[in-house]
């Protein structure tokens, strides 16, 4: 499925694939989500259901890709994918409401890049355009570009490799080999962007890493300063031809994927442990037990709940209570046990009184209501 669909010369499928034998059988961790979401469509015939289908996922992704800040082997993706409408104006109501988001969390200094790569016949006729233009210098090529050059030509415009950047400059751009179909489309979705008041670049040079697009092409990069040269948040295409090869009717599709590690590092959002609303210290067996049970039952409530459940002395439990961070601390002996209470220790303010069993749940939702205020 993913050779078919991401293309056979793809650094993912060439290179970064995690395929083996398991009980005679093949299998490959899956490197991203679109393939898969076009067989599910394709296997349920869901264009006989509805016209037009809008699905997400979320889920870890597996490329043995070099590991850096924001990439990795195994990565977690949230994408979606449109199915059923050709027009220009779902592209750029996808691309719209990604920038939306990316905002609502944090992310500055955005830029959104957009590219055409036409229909079928045109990727064909660049990439031989391409090929054609750089054959003659294919000696300042490095030596991925000069493999690329025989098998996916256009992955040289991407190159990060100087070498390759100044050897694409003098290229004619994609664009002059659009079809007027395929122009008037990539038109038709620069309007709607401009109507939504999303700012964007045309990149000529954006071709992105899987075969099967076509047609608008976007990426969305920020937050450099936090992910250094992995800055592209999320990136999507059209891809009107997948479901027809994988056997399927002619629908067309776009969609988008996004590195949600990528999204933490940019947003700042903290992956912090919530406060901890009490820990329980218990001194002595019967208290122990006690403890064990009030954990069980605040935590059921609601609460966040620690405890030493070594038993060690008060001094040291209370250490540890300080150090958990805990707002209060609950402590059981004998004595709170036959009277039915615990001390309810205030570990800010140092205070320390008797609070019958039933009225914990109430103390505590006090003490987090105070320290929210
Ligand atoms: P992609 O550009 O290969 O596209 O990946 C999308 C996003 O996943 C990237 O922009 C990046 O944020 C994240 N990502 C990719 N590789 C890694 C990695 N090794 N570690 C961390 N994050 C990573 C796709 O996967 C397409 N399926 C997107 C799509 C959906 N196109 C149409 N529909």
């Amino acid at each position: 499925l993913f050779v078919r669909a991401i293309g056979e010369t793809t650094d993912v499928v060439e290179k970064e694939m995690y395929s083996f034998t398991h009980h005679d059988e093949g299998l490959t961790l899956r490197p991203e989500g679109t393939a898969g979401a076009v067989r599910a469509y394709v296997e349920h015939g869901v264009q006989n259901h509805e016209p037009v289908s809008r699905w997400y996922y979320m889920g870890p992704m597996f490329r043995g890709e070099r590991p850096a800040r924001g990439r990795y082997r195994q990565f977690y993706q949230a994408g979606a994918e449109v199915f059923g409408d050709a027009g220009p104006g779902v592209d750029a109501e996808l691309i719209d409401t990604l920038c939306r988001m990316l905002e609502s969390l944090g992310i500055s200094d955005l830029t959104v890049h957009v590219n055409s790569i036409g229909s079928e016949g045109t990727r064909v006729r660049y990439q031989d355009a391409v090929r054609a233009g750089l054959m003659p210098r294919k000696e300042q090529l490095s030596a991925d570009s000069q493999r690329r050059l025989d098998t996916n030509p256009l992955r040289i415009l991407d190159s990060k490799d100087p070498k390759d950047r100044e050897a694409v400059l003098g290229l004619p751009p994609i664009t002059d080999f659009l079809t007027d179909a395929d122009r008037a489309h990539f038109e038709g979705c620069q309007a709607f962007l401009r109507a939504l008041g999303t700012p964007f670049v045309v990149d000529p040079l954006l071709v992105r890493g899987l075969d099967y697009y076509t047609r608008t092409l976007f990426e969305i990069k920020g937050a450099k300063d936090k992910l250094g040269a992995g800055d592209t948040l999320l990136g999507g295409g059209r891809y009107d031809g997948m479901v027809k090869d994988l056997g399927g009717a002619d629908v067309p599709a776009i969609g988008f994927a996004a590195g949600m590690e990528r999204l933490l590092i940019a947003s700042d959002l903290s992956a912090a442990a919530p406060p901890v609303d009490a820990f329980v210290v218990g001194m002595g067996q019967r208290a122990l037990i006690e403890a064990a049970v009030l954990v069980r039952d605040l935590r059921a409530q609601g609460f966040v709940c620690e405890a030493d459940t070594r038993g060690a002395s008060l001094k040291s439990q209370m250490r540890r209570a300080s150090a958990s961070g805990a707002r209060v601390a609950l402590v059981i002996g004998d004595q709170e046990i036959d009277q039915g209470v615990v001390q309810f220790k205030d570990l800010a303010a140092h205070a320390q009184r008797p609070v019958p069993r039933a009225d914990i749940q109430k103390e505590l939702a006090a003490a987090r209501a105070g320290a929210a205020s």
